[in-house]
């Protein structure tokens, strides 16, 4: 479980950009949340595993605080992977080192378990015959399911995706979203931020509308994309459909 308590993010006196958010993230569900672009969705799920530290509040991840000083952000990071709009892989490593690379650094893998691991989870994203490619031989959706596997080699408990599909064309889109939607059905927890309506109505438990800075419904898709609770969310549908 993911509890956040009064989170409050600036990046300066001027720009104030999370506004007094709790919410608590349940074991095992899918999030979707949405908005319009500027709302501080992605410092909002970059603040969940301090890839940005939050000015105040608290977020707690199975009662240890995320965001104390004391807090090994190695440990955390390996229970709160992340999947980016732009994938961030290595790009001097090919694929299978990309995906086996933490599994030594981190994990403490000898290299041949590594190796054979990360072949394994790359295969549960169709990528087998992908394993000895460069990161620019693949296509977008191909370095994404990468980028996927890698952030699964480390066990986490939370899966945080920052748009995951919006650097993609459509037909790569359904690539990532179907591994994603297999991963919702597997006990991890995953958050992630979407332009995808239908991916969100279709594999999300539960949707975050957030907007400027604060969540401002939380409902089930049914509920949200026929009855939402704001006027906000209503026109933010409306405008989305
Ligand atoms: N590193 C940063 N420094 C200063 N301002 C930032 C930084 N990152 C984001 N912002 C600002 O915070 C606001 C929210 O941005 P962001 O969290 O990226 O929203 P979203 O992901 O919903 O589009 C925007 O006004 C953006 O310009
Ligand atoms: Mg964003």
């Amino acid at each position: 479980m993911i509890k956040v308590e009064h989170l409050y993010k600036n990046y300066s006196d001027k720009i104030k950009v999370l506004k007094d958010i709790s919410f608590t993230f349940e074991d095992g569900k899918t999030y979707a949340i949405i908005g319009s672009s500027g709302g501080g969705k992605s410092t909002f799920i970059r603040c969940l595993n301090m890839l940005e530290e939050p000015t105040s509040g608290t977020i707690t991840l199975d009662d240890e605080v995320v965001n104390s000083p004391s807090t090994d952000l190695t440990k955390i990071r390996e229970k709160m992977g992340m999947v980016f709009q732009n994938f961030n892989l290595f790009s001097h490593m090919d694929v299978k080192k990309n995906v086996a690379y933490a599994l030594m650094k981190v994990k403490g893998m000898d290299e041949t378990s590594a190796y054979k691991k990360a072949i394994e989870l790359l295969g549960n994203v169709g990528l087998s015959h992908r394993v000895d490619s460069y990161p620019h031989q693949l296509s977008g959706g191909e370095k994404q399911r990468v980028a996927i596997a890698r952030a699964l080699a480390m066990e986490p408990e939370v899966l945080l995706c920052d748009e995951p599909t919006s650097a993609l064309d459509p037909e790569m889109t359904t690539e990532v979203l179907k591994v994603l939607k297999g991963l919702s059905h597997t006990g991890l927890t995953m958050i992630v931020v979407t332009h995808e309506m239908n991916f969100a109505k279709e594999v999300a438990d539960y949707i975050l509308y957030m907007d400027k800075g604060q969540i401002v419904e939380c409902s089930t898709p049914e509920e949200f994309f026929t009855n939402a609770k704001t006027e906000r969310a209503k026109q933010f549908i409306s405008n989305m459909l």
